[in-house]
């Protein structure tokens, strides 16, 4: 069993477990730090979307929560000078990914991108970097739900969610680098990729890349818990 560990967020004093990541003992807490890449129950996180760095206490460089064990007496800001400017060039990164318009957006009431934008007080824009893939398609093959790939920030959560806890596979990332994406094995619409429209992977997207259509949301989404907020 974890040994009981005291840690300091923000100059809060806060009751975790050594071994912890403190990500999770930060939202347990009520202390929101942005992420989009972590996943509860991952063993190893991706660290991926770097929105969830953290100053910690004799540290020079900040680090990234979610891949950041607690250990007794650990002390960290969640917001210092290095961490605001790393957060908002992870952030454009991320945008560069994304087709902005948020009016005709399905997501826009519970965009986790809005969220962190609004939290940390950055712009839903691109200022230094160009939209990568502006070409996109939307794949509406699916019964209940589209997966419009303009809107992916990458953060993995359908793919896990899919292979993980449904065991189905469906989704998963292909090519490298700047030309990586999320989709099924070939490339073949979602429709034959072998989905069972359980639709966790579109209550666990952050984003309107994954949407239910109109009246279409099944009775088995929302009770995956691998997130943490
Ligand atoms: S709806 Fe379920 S089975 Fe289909 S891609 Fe999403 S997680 Fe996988
Ligand atoms: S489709 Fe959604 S959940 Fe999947 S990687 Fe893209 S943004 Fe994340
Ligand atoms: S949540 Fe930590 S890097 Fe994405």
């Amino acid at each position: 069993m974890s040994k009981p560990a005291t840690i300091f967020i923000d100059g809060r004093k806060i009751d975790a477990f050594e071994g912890e990541k403190l990500l999770w003992v930060a939202l347990r807490n009520g202390i929101y730090i942005p992420n989009l890449c972590a996943i509860r129950g991952k063993e190893h996180p991706s660290g991926s979307c770097r929105l969830c760095y953290v100053q910690v206490e004799g540290c020079s460089e900040p680090v990234t929560s979610c891949t950041l064990s607690v250990t007794d007496s650990l002390s960290v800001q969640t917001r210092s000078p290095q961490v605001d400017r790393l957060v908002k060039s992870a952030f454009e990164l991320l945008l560069s990914h994304h087709r902005l318009g948020c009016r005709d957006c399905a997501k826009r009431k519970s965009c986790e991108l809005l969220k962190i934008a609004k939290e940390r007080g950055l712009k839903m824009k691109l200022t230094r970097l160009a939209l990568l893939d502006q070409e996109a398609e939307v794949d509406d093959s699916a019964e209940t739900f589209v997966f419009d790939r303009s809107r992916c920030v990458l953060c993995g959560r359908c793919v896990w969610i899919c292979r993980e806890v449904i065991k189905v596979g469906a989704l998963g990332f292909s090519r490298r680098g700047i030309k990586r994406v999320v989709t099924t094995f070939q490339d073949v619409s979602l429709a034959q990729s072998g989905c069972i429209e359980c639709g966790l992977c579109v209550e666990a997207c952050p984003s309107g890349a994954l949407y239910f259509k109109e009246g279409k949301k099944p009775a088995a989404a929302g009770q995956c818990s691998c997130r943490g907020g």
